[in-house]
């Protein structure tokens, strides 16, 4: 029995390729190396010992997908492969919706086709928008999405709402909150294409030399620095929830078709609180200025995973120090 991981070879993908492995997983990953490299391939090997099988398809061409379907015994499917820049999801929505929101549904069809179960699926914290409320509980209302990035993600559940209801297949949606950090063995990692948009990747290449200055977007916020507050959890943590969620739907743990669950650390730090830690872990001074506000960003997010805890079985381990040095070892590595 295998495992299907779409966007295996991106950021959070590949870690979770490496975890599914060290459990005794066999993977096949789907990835069109839009937003990734092939030498994570090796990578992955690299760490584990075992390469996994490795398919080179768009999700949006049907026929490859219902012909993977077809042709494998699958255990489950953990859904990853998506577009994920904010910004650009503003100047082309199209691309958005359709590459979102069609490959989801091709894997749906696929997997109904041919009687497959248990669905992982990346949504986001990002569906709560600015919640009213900190720690974010995932009975919090859902907003209006700031950006047709945002909007897939809130489309993506309603659409595992109304066919997990339907057709009564098991899935997980995993809300996560702020990605960060890299595998220790700083074999795999974020690649950000061009300028990173996300403030990780930018505090590493600034300390690295290559871009001059961090600009801290905004200090005027209603938080005890004024900089804007998220909940960062390193990604090899995030990985390992995926297959616990996994094993819960194999093992129909599950309470309903459909589970939410917010995947962070349940710690809100602050811009300036990241360029501290960031300093104190790896002994780098870091180059910032406070600068305006970036549109759309919102002020506090950071996660209540007491349902994590408690109902899933899982715990975030590592620390925001712990995380930004695996970031940095991995910046070092480029
Ligand atoms: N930031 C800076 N300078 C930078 C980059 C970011 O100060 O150069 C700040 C942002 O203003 C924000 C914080 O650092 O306060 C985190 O920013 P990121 O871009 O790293 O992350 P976001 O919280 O904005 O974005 C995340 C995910 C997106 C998701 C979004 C919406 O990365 O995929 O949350 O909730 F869409």
């Amino acid at each position: 029995m295998k495992i299907v991981v779409t966007g295996g070879l991106g950021f959070i993908g590949s870690h979770t390729v490496v975890e599914l492995q060290n459990e005794g997983f066999k993977v096949i990953i789907v990835d069109n190396l839009s937003n990734s490299k092939i030498e994570v391939l090796n990578q992955i090997t690299s760490i584990t010992g075992i390469k996994p099988q490795f398919e080179q398809f768009d999700l949006l061409d049907k026929e490859r997908v219902n012909t993977l379907f077809n042709n494998n015994k699958i255990a489950g499917i953990i859904h990853f492969a998506a577009s994920k820049a904010v910004g650009e999801s503003v100047e082309k929505p199209l691309l958005y919706y359709q590459n979102n929101l069609g490959s989801l549904l091709n894997v749906l069809d696929a997997m109904l086709a041919t009687k497959q179960d248990h669905l992982i699926f990346s949504s986001s914290c990002t569906v709560y928008g600015q919640a009213d409320q900190m720690p974010i509980t995932e009975n919090a209302p859902r907003k209006d999405a700031e950006s047709p990035y945002g909007n897939t993600k809130k489309i993506a559940e309603d659409i595992l709402l109304d066919t997990t209801n339907a057709y009564k297949y098991n899935a997980i949606a995993l809300r996560y909150f702020n990605p960060i950090g890299a595998h220790p063995s700083a074999k795999i990692g974020e690649l950000p294409i061009g300028i990173p948009q996300n403030l990780i990747p930018y505090v590493t290449q600034t300390a690295a030399g290559i871009r001059k200055e961090l600009a801290v977007f905004g200090a005027d916020y209603p938080t005890p620095d004024g900089t804007a507050i998220r909940d960062y959890i390193h990604v090899v943590d995030l990985a390992k929830a995926h297959i616990v969620a996994l094993k819960r739907l194999i093992e129909k743990k599950n309470k309903t078709n459909l589970e939410f669950f917010n995947i962070g650390t349940g710690k809100g730090s602050s811009v300036l609180d990241v360029i501290k830690a960031f300093e104190n872990s790896t002994k780098k001074k870091l180059n910032y200025k406070i600068v305006a506000r970036r549109e759309g960003d919102i002020t506090e997010a950071y996660a209540d995973t007491t349902l994590a805890n408690t109902e899933l079985g899982w715990k975030a381990e590592k620390s925001l120090e712990n995380a930004l040095y695996d970031a940095w070892q991995w910046q070092l590595k480029q």
